[in-house]
């Protein structure tokens, strides 16, 4: 049975805490209920917009179609190889939740990516990332129902065309497919990714020497680091980086680095160079401002945050300021991360 209802606050259904309407709303908690959904006639020309988490999205209107919000559950063991588990989780599981499983049951692939928001259907939407790792380095294939026609496609690696933030369902494909479930090749025997950002450190003052390296200390040490910098969205509203880190050229970054000497950069092996949108902000002394109800977070001025009651527009407001302050000052134009609805 589907439960379609009207006028329905979005409010507790992301993690800004916009509080934005939906005209109609419907959860989908098994695959089945889409094609149920699809075929409803009177649904069929109206505008969709498919949640997961609500972790990357900015309302800036009410939205005046069908809101739906996926929470298809279940993960199972698909097959599994000598070096390899095949796993697959329906797109509404929690995230965070998967990535525990996995490293309960020594699947190994996914503990950098420990406490993300979201959900797992809309983890290749931007091919997440964090310390070092991205999902498309275990993705195996997703399956999704065309919103047109109602059928299932399955979407391979390739099909998935992912980059950094970046994959199909960010363009050509975007608004057209509903992710329902996603499998991913995790390894039998874990390669252990330390080398980025405070993990080491932070390994050290768990007091975790080199043999003791394991899976499960590698989430612990993320989980902590995050802990300390990002704001918890119960707390205070937010969508984690509001920008993606922007690439330059390596001529580029040569001329700017001769003005800014402590201007830090990252090679991508691809002549570019990716440069901390959260250094180019600080350094426009926008970390920690506050305009009214919204603001950049006082410990990691990438996160925008709403410290109650701000609204989509007043968010956008200041990204808005953020940007042109970075632009004039850099000469480089941040581009948002954020899905702005
Ligand atoms: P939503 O916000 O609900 O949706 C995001 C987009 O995906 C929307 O365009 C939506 O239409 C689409 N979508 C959602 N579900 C589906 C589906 N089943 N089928 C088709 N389309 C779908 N991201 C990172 O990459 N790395 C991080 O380290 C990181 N840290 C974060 C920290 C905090 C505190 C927060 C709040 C966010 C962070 N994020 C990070 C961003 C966010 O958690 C991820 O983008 C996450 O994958 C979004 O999942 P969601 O279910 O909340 O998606
Ligand atoms: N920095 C500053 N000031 C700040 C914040 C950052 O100077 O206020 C500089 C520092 O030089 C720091 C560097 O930026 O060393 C990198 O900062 P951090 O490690 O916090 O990571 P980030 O580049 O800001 C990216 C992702 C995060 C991900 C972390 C860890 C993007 C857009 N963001 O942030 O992803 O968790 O790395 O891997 O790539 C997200 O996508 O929502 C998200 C939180």
């Amino acid at each position: 049975m589907l439960d379609i209802q009207s006028h329905v606050s979005l409010k507790p259904y992301n993690t800004f805490g916009i509080d934005a309407k939906a005209r109609y709303w419907v959860e989908i908690d098994a695959e089945e209920q889409l094609s149920t959904l699809f075929q409803l006639t009177e649904f069929l020309t109206v505008p969709k917009l498919i949640l997961g988490g609500g972790s990357n999205v900015l309302f800036t209107r009410d939205f005046e179609g069908l809101a739906i919000k996926i929470a298809i559950q279940g993960i199972t063991l698909v097959r599994e190889d000598d070096a390899h588990v095949y796993v697959k989780a329906g797109a509404g599981v929690n995230w965070h939740q998967f990535v525990l499983f996995c490293v309960r049951n020594g699947y190994a692939g996914l503990e950098n990516l420990s406490l993300i928001p979201g959900t797992t259907g809309a983890a290749p939407m931007q091919n997440i990332g964090a310390y070092g790792v991205e999902i498309e380095q275990v993705f195996d294939q997703l399956e999704a129902v065309d919103v047109q026609t109602g059928e299932i496609r399955v979407f391979t690696h390739a099909d998935c065309r992912f980059g950094y933030r970046e994959s199909v369902f960010k363009h050509e494909a975007k608004g057209r497919y509903i992710i329902s479930s996603v499998t991913l090749r995790l390894n039998k025997k874990p390669v252990f990714h330390t080398e980025y950002g405070a993990i080491r450190e932070t390994l050290a003052s768990m007091g975790v020497s080199d043999d003791q390296l394991s899976i499960k200390v590698i989430s612990e040490a993320v989980i902590r680091i995050r802990r300390s910098k990002l704001p918890d969205p119960a707390e205070i509203g937010n969508a984690g980086s509001f920008f993606k880190n922007p690439e330059i050229s390596k001529d580029d970054y040569e001329r700017l680095k001769a003005s800014y000497p402590t201007l830090p950069g990252y090679p991508t092996g691809d002549q570019t160079v990716k440069v901390p949108a959260g250094w180019l902000i600080e350094q426009c002394g926008w970390k920690g401002k506050r305009i009214g109800n919204a603001g950049v977070h006082a410990k990691q001025a990438l996160v925008l945050v709403n410290y109650g009651g701000a609204t989509g527009a007043d968010i956008l407001n200041v990204a808005r300021s953020v940007q042109q302050a970075v632009e004039e000052k850099f000469g480089i134009r941040l581009n948002p991360e954020v899905n702005i609805i």
